[in-house]
């Protein structure tokens, strides 16, 4: 009873794996359908780092505008101050919003007897249109893939 539950159970399996061959050889034989037939890749990243510290010009922008509107704060490369936290740890808990959200209305942490102000850029102009580039550095930066220091940025 066992032996012929498992020998129709093997039986299933064999016609299941010879259907599924077959489509996808149907597939290979097509280069559009056997593209659409790659997994999916992990969700592409927003920013193009190559050899640690080569970026693309978004992410290279990004860099310039943290260094005038961010560093005096958060210090060096996002790796924060005694003052303001490191934006490299705190890109890892927050979401793309929240980031953005802070940094447009700003944020005082009112738990704690020192004043930390996080001003407010939603009037900076420049810190506005370059917000996703802003963010693209922090995450190169939070993710590992851009190294410390002035990146140069990729020819386009
Ligand atoms: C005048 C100093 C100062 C400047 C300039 C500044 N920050 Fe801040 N930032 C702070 C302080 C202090 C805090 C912590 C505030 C708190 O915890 O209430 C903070 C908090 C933040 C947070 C939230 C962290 C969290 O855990 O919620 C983000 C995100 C952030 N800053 C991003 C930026 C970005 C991006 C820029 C540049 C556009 C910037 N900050 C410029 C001082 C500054």
């Amino acid at each position: 009873m066992e032996t012929r539950m498992n020998l129709r159970t093997t039986c299933m399996v064999l016609v299941a794996s010879i259907v599924t061959l077959g489509a996808g050889s149907l597939l290979w034989h097509s280069p559009a359908g056997a593209a659409d037939a790659t997994p999916a890749a992990p969700a592409a990243k927003p920013y193009t780092v190559k050899d640690g510290n080569k970026v693309d010009m978004n992410t290279y922008k990004g860099f310039l505008y943290y260094g005038d509107a961010c560093l005096r704060c958060h210090g060096p490369d996002g790796s924060g101050s005694s003052y303001a936290p490191n934006l490299t740890q705190v890109l890892k808990r927050l979401t793309k919003e929240q980031v953005e959200n802070t940094v447009i209305n700003g944020k005082k942490d009112v738990s704690q007897s020192s004043d930390l102000v996080m001003p407010a850029f939603g009037t900076d102009a420049d810190v506005v249109e370059n917000l996703d580039n802003i963010y693209d550095y922090l995450l190169a930066r939070s993710d590992g893939a851009l190294g410390r220091g002035h990146p140069e940025h990729l020819e386009q």
